[in-house]
């Protein structure tokens, strides 16, 4: 699996908000090409952050991709303003949507890619219909809701199906996987089939976020 494109994804909701914008220039610096967005509603998931204006005002101040992570009920009702705002991924979680077709279908025809986002506890099982309508698949290797959590290293295995999955279907769906990802397991992620990996403390509770960025690139270049 060589000659792949991986992406490191900064979850902006480690870093510092009140210097936000000089943390985004620190992570594209280090080489970043996708910055994350983790948009929770104190129901979804028990924590609440950031949503619309914040997507909006980074995406005027940014060429980086911004990937919306919805850990929000009924993410159909918003999916498309945060296209609107100015995400080019958007994800939403098969848990929290029983209209899930719809809801890939309206962020694809408003502009963006679409993603499919399984907790922990999901079965790759879960996604048999929706993979051909997502553009990528989130697997979660920490239950969504705080940043700085343990990783849970049965989502490596898990990983690993979902690309045979893809594969056997001739699918050319990206994975993405976020939560405890680290120096320490990236290379695993990646040898497992991931492609677009979040990271958020081990990025911006670093010293020098910048040179986080550069050191799990370069621990992933032996698939670039
Ligand atoms: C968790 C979020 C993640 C989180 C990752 O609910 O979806 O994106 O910010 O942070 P770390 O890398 O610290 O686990
Ligand atoms: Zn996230």
């Amino acid at each position: 699996m060589n000659g792949r494109t991986i992406d490191i994804a900064p979850s902006i909701l480690s870093a510092d908000f009140s210097r936000l914008g000089e943390e985004i220039e620190a992570v594209e610096r280090g080489g970043a090409t996708i910055l994350h967005v983790d948009v929770m509603d104190g129901h979804f998931v028990p924590n609440l952050t950031v949503g619309l204006p914040v997507v909006k005002s980074i995406a005027h101040a940014t060429k980086l991709t911004i990937d919306a992570h919805l850990m929000i009920s009924e993410p159909g009702r918003y999916a498309e303003q945060f296209v609107e705002a100015g995400a080019k991924m958007v994800s939403v979680h098969v848990e929290a949507d029983p209209h899930l077709h719809r809801t890939l279908a309206s962020i694809k025809s408003a502009g963006a890619l679409a993603g499919a986002v399984i907790n922990p506890a999901t079965s790759i099982e879960s996604l048999e219909e929706a993979l051909p309508f997502a553009d990528y698949v989130l697997v979660m290797s920490v239950n969504p809701g705080f940043g700085g959590q343990r990783f849970i290293s049965t989502s490596i295995e898990k990983v690993r199906r979902l690309r045979e999955l893809i594969e056997s279907r001739k699918l050319d769906t990206r994975i993405e996987i976020d939560g405890g990802i680290d120096l320490e397991n990236i290379a695993a992620v990646v040898a497992a089939g991931a492609e677009i990996i979040v990271v958020g403390s081990a990025i911006f509770g670093a010293a020098d976020p910048e040179a986080a960025v550069r050191g799990l690139r370069e621990a992933t270049v032996q698939w670039v």
